[in-house]
């Protein structure tokens, strides 16, 4: 798997979730809600459980395991992002911890774990693989993984242009924006993840799906919805400033008058897997 640029990329997305934690939970009308009450449905955790959440944010996933696994379970939640931690950590149930940890290197001992969960963070890593090994170490047999993914492919013809008009006007304006590899985007499409996870040992492998969509009501809350929709166009729309940002609106609107009825449409699609490791 290509992780050139990690390192930018980590440091970049760290600075990216302080800077959206506190919109995190209310994005598309709580979606992100949504997706992690599906992962927990998936992993399906049962009373008693050890559980581990890895980049839980602000414990949207962590919260809900916690639950599930009840007083005689417990539940830890890592993340390098302090603002997502500080959102996370009011409320925790007893049986829940909050760690500042990074993914790649998570400092538990090995078998421990009944569960690894991990709610949209996998492609966002510096090396998700690496990680992916740790939880292998860090989980007792027949642990289970469960992970939720944004599948990129399923984005609408209105997405692609915004995307498109972003990236042009940072080419015209000299920007380097540090980038997913092609290998990363496609982390999350149905042929892949499968792969990742049997090669790790993985064993019987289910997969889910959940999309949704909509359209915007203005330009303007199209542009908010897009650019709380991930690191590169939200860190690339907060460094344009009133004149280039109005710039980029007119031709967004320009663009989007040719797609008639598709402009404004949006999708967002998730993959949910589960794995049982193999003994
Ligand atoms: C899309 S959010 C997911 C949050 C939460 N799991 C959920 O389902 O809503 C991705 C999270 O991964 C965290 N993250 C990114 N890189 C990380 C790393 N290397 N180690 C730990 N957490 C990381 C980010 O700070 C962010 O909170």
């Amino acid at each position: 798997m290509d992780l050139s640029g990690a390192e930018e990329l980590i440091e970049h997305l760290v600075e990216y979730y302080d800077r959206v934690a506190p919109k995190y939970d209310s994005w598309a009308s709580g979606l992100h809600g949504r997706v992690a009450a599906r992962l927990v449905e998936v992993a399906a955790p049962v009373r008693g459980e050890v559980v581990l959440d890895v980049g839980c944010g602000t414990g949207l996933v962590t919260h809900l395991l916690a639950h599930r696994v009840g007083v005689k379970g417990s539940v830890v939640g890592i993340d390098l992002s302090a603002r997502m931690l500080d959102l996370a950590r009011p409320g925790a149930r007893p049986n829940t911890t909050f760690m500042a940890m990074a993914a790649e290197h998570m400092v538990f001992r090995a078998h421990r774990f009944d569960l690894i969960t991990y709610g949209q963070s996998l492609p966002y890593l510096a090396d998700p693989l690496a990680s992916l090994e740790d939880a292998v170490r860090l989980l007792r047999p027949g642990g289970r993984v469960a992970v939720s993914l944004h599948r990129r492919s399923l984005q609408t013809e209105a997405q692609d242009l915004f995307y498109k008009v972003l990236g042009d006007l940072a080419v015209r304006h000299h920007l380097r924006v540090p980038d997913h590899s092609p290998e990363r985007s496609a982390f999350g499409e149905r042929e892949n993840l499968p792969r990742f996870l049997s090669e790790l040992g993985f064993e019987e492998i289910r997969l889910t799906e959940m999309v949704t969509g909509g359209r915007s009501r203005s330009p303007r809350e199209w542009t908010e919805l897009m650019a709380g929709s991930g690191p590169l166009p939200n860190t690339l729309m907060s460094i344009l400033g009133p004149r280039l940002r109005a710039e980029f609106e007119v031709t967004l609107a320009e663009g989007m008058a040719e797609l008639g009825d598709e402009a404004f449409r949006y999708h967002f699609a998730f993959i949910f897997a589960v794995g049982v490791l193999g003994s």
